[in-house]
């Protein structure tokens, strides 16, 4: 494989990954932790006992929950200010583009290759009238972009959730109490549903040896050519077509 390197990634942009990925798993251990219930606690009693010790009680452990997420809030805040059209746009304008004839079949052979290898994969596909090619794909694939799109909506959901849940302390009245279990059901929801989401991403960027150069990518900013090239051929071409500045 060619040493040539592509930039992928610029550095606020790895900046803001990592910061989300620190966050987020504080939010889901203190969070998970502020269960008290252990009917409802995936992990039981023992596991909120513990981090409420860790934080000296209950009431410290919410506290803390609480400053990461308006911490995380406020350096979104400015992220979405500073970087809106560099960064932001570009970003959500690539995830919520799909083109449902090229996609949805690589969704399919995407899951067959990784469930039966891709022999099987091609044989499997012929019947519905597909060949054993992967259909090309843009900076990102098309199982980035659900993710992503489930991630965003469930970030949504989490920050809206969670701010009602956190004014009903001090503002809210007795007539808003439905509104108040609604955001703990919702919240509850869209945290299984976020951490669902990124078991998968991790695995399929940290541990899937395919997805090796992203991984790295997300450190070192670049990728190999050959990776650009075989993995996301529309970006790659698009690159080539504009003669980036090249790194390596
Ligand atoms: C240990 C945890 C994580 C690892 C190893 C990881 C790894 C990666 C890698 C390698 C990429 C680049 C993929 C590519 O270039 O095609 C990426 C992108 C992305 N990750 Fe993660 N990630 C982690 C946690 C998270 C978390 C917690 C979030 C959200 C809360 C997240 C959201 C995203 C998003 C939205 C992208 C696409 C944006 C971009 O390419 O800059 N990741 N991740």
């Amino acid at each position: 494989m060619s040493s040539r390197q592509v930039p992928r990634h610029t550095r606020a942009g790895i900046f803001i990954h990592w910061f989300n990925a620190a966050c987020w798993f504080f939010l889901l251990v203190t969070g998970v932790a502020l269960i008290s219930n252990p009917e409802l606690n995936p992990l039981g009693a023992w596991y909120p006992k513990a981090v409420r010790a860790i934080f000296f009680g209950g009431e410290n452990l919410l506290v803390a929950h609480w400053l990461v997420a308006f911490i995380w809030l406020a350096v979104w805040l400015v992220y979405l200010f500073w970087g809106m059209n560099r960064l932001v746009a570009p970003f959500i304008n690539s995830i919520f583009t799909i083109e449902p004839n090229r996609d949805i079949q690589w969704m399919i052979k995407k899951n067959l290759q990784m469930t039966v290898g891709y022999k099987m994969m091609a044989r499997l596909v012929k019947p519905l009238g597909y060949d054993g090619t992967m259909p090309d794909q843009g900076y990102y694939n098309v199982g980035q972009k659900l993710a992503a799109q489930g991630l965003i909506i469930g970030g949504l959901a989490l920050v809206g959730t969670g701010f009602i849940m956190f004014t009903s302390k001090y503002f809210l009245t007795a007539a808003d109490v439905w509104l108040v279990q609604w955001s703990i059901t919702v919240h509850f929801i869209a945290a299984g549903v976020t951490t669902a989401l990124l078991i998968l991403h991790i695995y399929m960027a940290a541990i899937s040896s395919e997805e090796r150069p992203a991984f790295i990518s997300m450190f070192t900013g670049t990728v190999p050519a050959e990776y650009a090239k075989h993995h996301h051929r529309l970006w790659y071409d698009e690159l080539e077509d504009s003669k980036p500045s090249e790194v390596g």
